[in-house]
């Protein structure tokens, strides 16, 4: 049998019972028998700053070893103010240091967002696309993955329960499976 596809999965929230990190867990329970997805906390990452990127923080090192291990990376955004929270930008930049050490580089991604309002992230998730040109991320470019109306589809753990949704994050899970298979193809 094929190795299993690992997954890093990080949600750009750190609400106990976000719709994001919920979407994600969700997608880590339906991964299916080809992939498997690791959920990672950013809560332990700090702040970035220059000064201690010669002594990287511990949990920034584990980030780095964790996305270098990983053969696709799962992005899962929040909307803040039309962007991608700081918690998550914070995290790709952590990702990208010290120097030109960038661990997100050739990485393919996809992406997926809930928010509370009607446009579901897609402001957020175009901000974060324009990111994976730095980043050299190679993001699939559909299905798009924007969950709107979070309220309704969430109950108030944050556990994903809109069988539409369900079945919309398993597609794109596919989606991100085939993508990955063909890259590493390549
Ligand atoms: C929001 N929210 C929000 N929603 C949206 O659709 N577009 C937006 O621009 C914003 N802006 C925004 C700014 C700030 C500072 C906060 C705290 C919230 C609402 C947001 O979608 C909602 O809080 C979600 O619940 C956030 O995701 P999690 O934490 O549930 O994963």
């Amino acid at each position: 049998m094929e190795k299993k596809i690992k997954i890093l999965g990080i949600a750009g929230s750190l609400r106990k019972s976000s719709f994001n990190r919920g979407l994600l867990r969700y997608a880590a329970e339906s991964a299916g028998p080809e992939a498997e997805i690791e959920i990672f906390d950013l809560a332990p990452i700090p702040l970035y700053n220059f000064d201690i990127e010669a002594d990287l923080p511990a949990p920034v090192k584990i980030l780095k070893e964790k996305i270098i291990k990983a053969n696709a990376i799962l992005l899962v955004t929040p909307e803040y103010n039309y962007s991608i929270s700081g918690v998550l930008k914070n995290a790709l930049d952590w990702g990208s240091r010290p120097g030109k050490d960038n661990s997100w580089d050739g990485k393919p991604v996809a992406i997926m967002g809930a928010s509370s309002g009607s446009h579901g992230t897609a402001r957020a998730q175009y901000q974060l696309r324009q990111m994976f040109v730095t980043l050299n991320m190679h993001s699939i470019n559909t299905p798009e993955l924007m969950v709107s109306s979070a309220k309704e589809k969430f109950d108030a753990n944050g556990n994903l329960t809109d069988e539409k949704t369900k079945e919309r994050v398993k597609v794109l899970l596919a989606a991100l499976i085939e993508w990955t298979k063909l890259l590493q193809r390549r």
